[in-house]
């Protein structure tokens, strides 16, 4: 079983290593347009097989999507990454050029893919990549609320001194500033959060969870890796071991939660066929506000799209 990862940058390489540190496909392909660095990363990562103790090929390609034939899954870190005091959205006159065209040459070779996208702003480059496949939405959607609930679960940890392990929670919306972690739905090992952490303290955790990537963004003058790529390498396991995983994920809605034709966050259970079914959970008043809000924010973003007439 093959996987190819699109753009061998910060997310694409870190992705690419925790695909091959699971042993579970037998060649992970890195593509990037820059001469030689998916040859160099790969063949860095290949090198830490016998200490890593995997046996996944890991090959680099410049450009060549005939190396990523008959891939299972394929996961798109291609495209420009935030710099300080840029929005995601800012990233869309570049990365949705290079989103339909890696989608495109991706399809060309395997027809039968599932793709995952992480390339910013996230929920309308779904939507790109659903347009330029021409794919079922099962088997276009995006990388955004794993991280998100995972920055989420570990503030939460880190409040309470315990396992990041033991916080369940969930996360609803786009992946921006208006995404809509659910407290009701955040648990400690099965107690509900709101038992262990007061309301202002948690409210404090959801507003440093929402702008979590501008946090990294001004750290370290561009935006995050080390979980981004963890997180993409969880749903391609999930996919590749039909594991029928539970997780938040930028999936097009079809109905469900009132909304249509629109990339949005919600739980699925992600298997071998893809996304094999969108979970809808009740939601409050104020979480069926705060949703709309969120999917307002990324219409406004799907009309920049329209307005470039790329398709
Ligand atoms: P990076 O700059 O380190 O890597 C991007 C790579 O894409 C570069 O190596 C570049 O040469 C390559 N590239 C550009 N055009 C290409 C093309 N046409 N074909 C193949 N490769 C191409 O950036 P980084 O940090 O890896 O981020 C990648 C993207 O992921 C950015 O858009 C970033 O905003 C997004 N991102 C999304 C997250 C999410 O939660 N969905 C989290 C973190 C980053
Ligand atoms: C993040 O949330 C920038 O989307 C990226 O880290």
């Amino acid at each position: 079983m093959k996987v190819t990862v699109v753009g061998a940058g910060n997310v694409g390489a870190t992705c690419a290593n925790c695909i091959a540190g699971k042993d579970i496909v037998n060649e992970v392909v890195l593509v990037d347009i820059k001469e030689g660095v998916s040859e160099g990363k790969a063949l860095d990562l290949w090198q830490s097989s016998p200490i890593n103790m995997y046996d996944t090929r890991i090959k680099g390609v410049t450009n060549d999507y005939k190396a990523t034939a008959d891939s299972e899954v394929v996961v798109i870190t291609s495209g420009l990454p935030r710099k300080p005091g840029m929005s995601r959205d800012d990233l869309i006159s570049t990365n949705a050029g290079i989103v339909k065209s890696v989608t495109e040459n991706i399809v060309k070779y395997s027809p039968n893919a599932t793709i995952i996208i992480v390339s910013n702003p996230l929920d309308v480059m779904c939507y790109c990549a659903f347009l330029a496949s021409k794919f079922p939405s099962s088997k276009v959607f995006g990388m955004a609320g794993i991280l998100d609930t995972a920055r989420y679960r570990s503030f939460i940890a880190e409040e309470l001194n315990v396992s990041p392990k033991d916080i369940q929670a969930l996360l609803l919306g786009g992946h921006g500033d208006t995404m809509v972690p659910l407290p009701r739905y955040t648990t400690v090992c099965g107690i509900p959060v709101t038992e262990l952490i007061d309301a202002d303290k948690l409210n404090a955790i959801i507003e440093r969870t929402k702008v979590g990537g501008g946090e990294l963004v001004k750290l370290m003058g561009t935006s995050a890796w080390y979980a981004p790529g963890a997180a993409a390498a969880q749903m391609v396991e999930a996919i590749v071991r039909d594991s029928k995983r539970v997780f938040p994920v930028c999936a097009m809605l079809n109905g469900e939660y009132g909304m249509k034709d629109i990339y949005l966050g919600v739980p699925v259970v992600l298997g071998k066929n893809g996304i094999e079914k969108i979970l809808e959970v009740k939601l409050d008043k104020e979480e069926k506000t705060l949703l709309e809000e969120s999917a307002k924010a990324v219409r406004n973003v799907m009309d920049v799209l329209d307005n470039m007439k790329m398709f």
